[in-house]
């Protein structure tokens, strides 16, 4: 079978059993606490705590995963064995509150005995046994199950079940979340297939995990605790590139003699064969005896199955807008591909060699999710520039890596392994391969200490700017009832307490509509009075407490308690609403226009401006931006309501932008622009999309390496920018005393006419200085045998006398010349002597 029927197979076995076949998840998680998709149960986990309503009862897909960092990590395994990858397809069955342990065991034997003919003497089943300390109890249930089959097939159950506590034998997909006991069948590949379980769970290639059934009964809770759901769900978990390299390298059970190995999937195919074509070499499919110390050999294969894996990686997650960045997962991101490129190295591959593994990845995963083959050209173009911007810090990076390595016979100095690492952006590991092949070592400890001091003055820097006291507890948190606008004026509340921060003084109220700089939303201005006394409050913040500090003009003093209404400065607050949705409306506009890799990657929403950072790998092109301008438009004339709503996070709907790295709560608030742009977000907005009126993008540029910044400005500051635009070109075009649409046409031809005469002027320059070159050569006398000239040039500066001390001195050498000049009201002389008139007396300088 080839591995697209052995996927099809699957689904289509359990649809035949009333399962859903549903879509992958993208590999962006939908839970914060995930750097990637990490197994085929993320998206369904509302369903088994029971906080949304499963809309079907079982289902069935392949789901994209990667396993490259957080608590499933198999990055460092890549490469040296043969059945870890940091991408791979899970295929799944689930049972939401619907058939358990039986089904779920029964028809796991009969999709591998019976339609697919894995040898049945050569399966193990794996039951749960608790160890010391474990939670749950023995899987009882399992146990029996599994023992019929085995009965039922004629083989030993004492052998064929094997036991296994937590480790083995207790899936959680984090340290919190629902989880259970599970069953995990594997499969001996040796030989003669004769281990009798002794090399399951023993990291061996030829006796692999091929499918992990879980019993999902319990919610492993923060505080540790185990607690059984309200119903039983079944998940399983298959590795699809695992059962694909088993039926590929036995050639379906007929021939256990060669290593099992994954990448003998057809799968890996096409890369592999754009390997070969671009190294010259050829895969041998070896393993490392020592993984410390791998031979030139086995290192070939090594490459060929990080960069079979890797490509994989990196294509499918820029495809779900996942890009190569700084932070988070896109820094593990950015990592696997630098690794790539580093092992590729290794085999003499070109610069951008990983961009052309692209197009046989793209063949091979294309067809099985859309969402690839649908950001092609993103994939194509993302990779292409990172692997460029790598190729570039490497060879610079290079060049100073070999200065430091040739002053040192031991150790590199850890600060100059931080150097590296800070403006070339070496990963320490990549700065240890490269000290390991010059028989030298890394002070680790040193790099650790450079790291720490830096990260201490980027805290530092960060702590002057902010006003915020350590975050504590929220208790004395300042409600905010400001999205109401029947509490913008006249607002009665009581004073908390007036203090003092580094000279500035804060109101603290009770309540307040004032809204506190956040999510890039600048702080409210307006005024209070108390005591029958008007103070400005000139901005608003928040401190560590979530404490609302109302910032008081200089100097006003209020009393530090008793009643105060509250008024906002209402224009402003509404102009900063326009901004603030307007980057909303900007942000779907740009994953419209550039593809769905775009993400916010910070903004700035004031009362007459806004700014929206965003991961893009190139500068935008002048046609995207007013496509993005025009769609913006387009959408704020339809007027569509604006309207948000507070939920518990998982709750929130499917098609909500939500981002790692940020820290949303449980609960979390969803603001909805007509449907089609929804976000999650805490800050002000506008009621219709009307009210923002037009949106203009004033500026694009580039911020950091993958991150561009769009400036613009709407309603009022719009409006005015567009007429004094208007009458710019008004005004341009009176003076060219033409209509304003003929102004280009007509600065074309002044242009061209400006071209023209200095073209011609010149020509007619430089025909002056000729004729005045030989007018001076008319001039020329002879004293004692030596020919002397000297005149008066001219209308010449200082330039052209010098130009026409050298036009002479050419002609005349060996000669003594004096050249004078007059302009500006200032008077130039130039004096020259030959150097052989040198001698005979002659001095320039006299
Ligand atoms: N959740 C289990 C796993 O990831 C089975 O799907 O292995």
């Amino acid at each position: 079978m080839t591995s697209a029927e052995i996927r099809q197979s699957f689904l289509d076995f359990f649809a035949s059993k009333q399962h859903e076949v549903v879509s992958s998840a993208p590999l962006l998680p939908s839970s914060p606490n995930l750097l990637f998709t990490n197994a085929g149960m993320n998206q369904f986990v509302p369903y088994f705590l029971g906080e949304r309503e499963a809309p079907f009862a079982r289902a069935a897909d392949t789901q994209k995963c990667i396993r490259a960092g957080g608590k499933h990590n198999d990055l460092d395994d890549v490469g040296y064995d043969t059945y870890h990858q940091t991408f791979f397809e899970m295929l799944g069955n689930w049972s939401f509150g619907d058939y358990f342990k039986k089904e779920a065991i029964e028809w796991a034997w009969e999709l591998l005995t019976e339609v697919w003919k894995f040898p049945k003497e050569r399966l193990y089943a794996s039951v749960y046994m608790p160890g010391e300390g474990d939670p749950a109890d023995f899987d009882q249930e399992a146990y029996v199950h599994w023992k019929e089959i085995f009965v039922a097939a004629g083989l030993d159950p004492t052998v064929h079940i094997v036991t296994g506590g937590k480790k083995d034998n207790f899936w959680m997909m984090g340290d919190t979340g629902p989880c259970g006991p599970c069953s995990e069948v594997h499969i001996d590949l040796t030989p003669d297939g004769d281990t009798a379980g002794k090399l399951v769970n023993a990291d061996s290639p030829y006796c692999i995990e091929i499918w992990n059934l879980v019993f999902i009964q319990f919610n492993a809770n923060e505080d540790g605790r185990f607690v059984n759901l309200a119903a039983q769900h079944v998940d399983t978990g298959m590795g699809f590139e695992r059962v694909a390299g088993i039926l590929a390298t036995t050639k379906n059970f007929t021939d256990f003699s060669a290593a099992p190995s994954n990448y003998n999937a057809d799968l890996f195919e096409g890369i592999f064969a754009k390997i070969s074509e671009l190294s010259g070499r050829s895969y041998g499919a070896t393993l490392p005896g020592d993984v410390t110390n791998p031979t030139d050999v086995e290192m070939n294969d090594i490459i060929y199955r990080v960069l079979g894996d890797h490509i994989r990686t990196l294509c499918c997650s820029i495809a779900d807008g996942i890009l190569p960045g700084n932070e988070g997962r896109n820094y593990v991101l950015r990592r696997i591909l630098r690794r790539a490129v580093m092992y590729g190295r290794r085999l003499d591959l070109k610069p951008g060699f990983f961009t052309e593994l692209v197009d046989p990845l793209l063949a091979s995963l294309g067809p099985v999710f859309p969402e690839l083959d649908a950001q092609r050209d993103v994939v194509r173009k993302v990779i292409r520039s990172e692997e460029r911007s790598f190729d570039r810090t490497l060879d610079r990076g290079m060049q100073l890596f070999e200065s430091i390595a040739a002053k040192q016979d031991q150790k590199i100095p850890g600060d100059d392994a931080f150097a590296l690492y800070d403006t070339y952006g070496f990963p320490l590991d990549l700065t240890q391969i490269l000290a390991e092949e010059r028989g030298l070592t890394v002070d680790t400890d040193g790099f650790d200490a450079a790291m720490a001091v830096q990260r201490k003055r980027a805290q530092d820097a960060q702590k002057k700017s902010v006003i915020k006291v350590a975050e504590g507890a929220q208790e004395d948190a300042t409600p905010f009832v400001g999205f109401d606008r029947s509490t913008w004026s006249g607002f009665e509340t009581d004073i908390v307490g007036v203090e003092e921060i580094e000279g500035v003084r804060y109101l603290v109220t009770s309540e307040t509509p004032f809204y506190a700089e956040m999510g890039g939303q600048v702080g409210d201005v307006g005024s209070c009075t108390a005591d029958g006394k008007t103070v400005t409050i000139s901005d608003t913040q928040k401190d560590g407490n979530g404490r609302v500090l109302h910032q008081l003009e200089d100097g006003a003093a209020l009393p530090a308690s008793g009643q105060v209404v509250l008024n906002l400065d209402i224009p402003r607050r509404l102009d900063i609403q326009r901004h603030h949705t307007a980057t909303h409306v900007m942000h779907w506009a740009l994953r419209k226009v550039l593809g769905t890799h775009v993400r916010q990657a910070g903004s700035f929403v004031g009362p007459d401006r806004l700014r929206f950072d965003f991961n893009h790998f190139e500068a935008m092109k002048e046609e995207e931006l007013k496509e993005v301008e025009r769609l913006c438009n387009e959408q704020l004339v339809r007027n569509d309501l604006v309207q948000w709503e507070e939920m518990p996070f998982d709750d929130k709907p499917e098609d909500v932008i939500a981002f790692f790295g940020e820290k949303y709560g449980n609960v979390v608030r969803v603001v909805d622009v007509g449907g089609w742009s929804k976000e999650l977000c805490g800050g002000a907005h506008v009621e219709a999309a009307g009210e923002i009126g037009q949106l203009r993008i004033v500026a694009e540029s580039s911020i950091s390496a993958g991150v561009r910044r769009l400036e613009a400005v709407c309603a009022g500051t719009a409006s005015d920018l567009t007429l004094k635009e208007h009458g710019l070109l008004k005004q341009i075009a009176g003076s060219l005393s033409v209509q304003p649409a003929e102004v280009p046409e007509r600065l074309e031809s002044l242009l061209a006419k400006t071209r023209m005469l200095e073209k011609e002027l010149k020509e007619m320059k430089s025909q002056a200085a000729r004729g005045s070159v030989d007018a001076l050569l008319g001039l020329v006398q002879e004293v004692d045998g030596v020919k002397v000239l000297a005149a008066k040039v001219e209308d010449v500066d200082a330039n052209g006398l010098r130009e026409a001390m050298d036009a002479t001195r050419v002609k005349l050498d060996p000669a003594v010349i004096v050249l004078a000049a007059a302009a500006d009201g200032k008077v130039f002389f130039n004096a020259s002597v030959a150097k052989e008139l040198v001698s005979k007396g002659a001095h320039a300088g006299k």
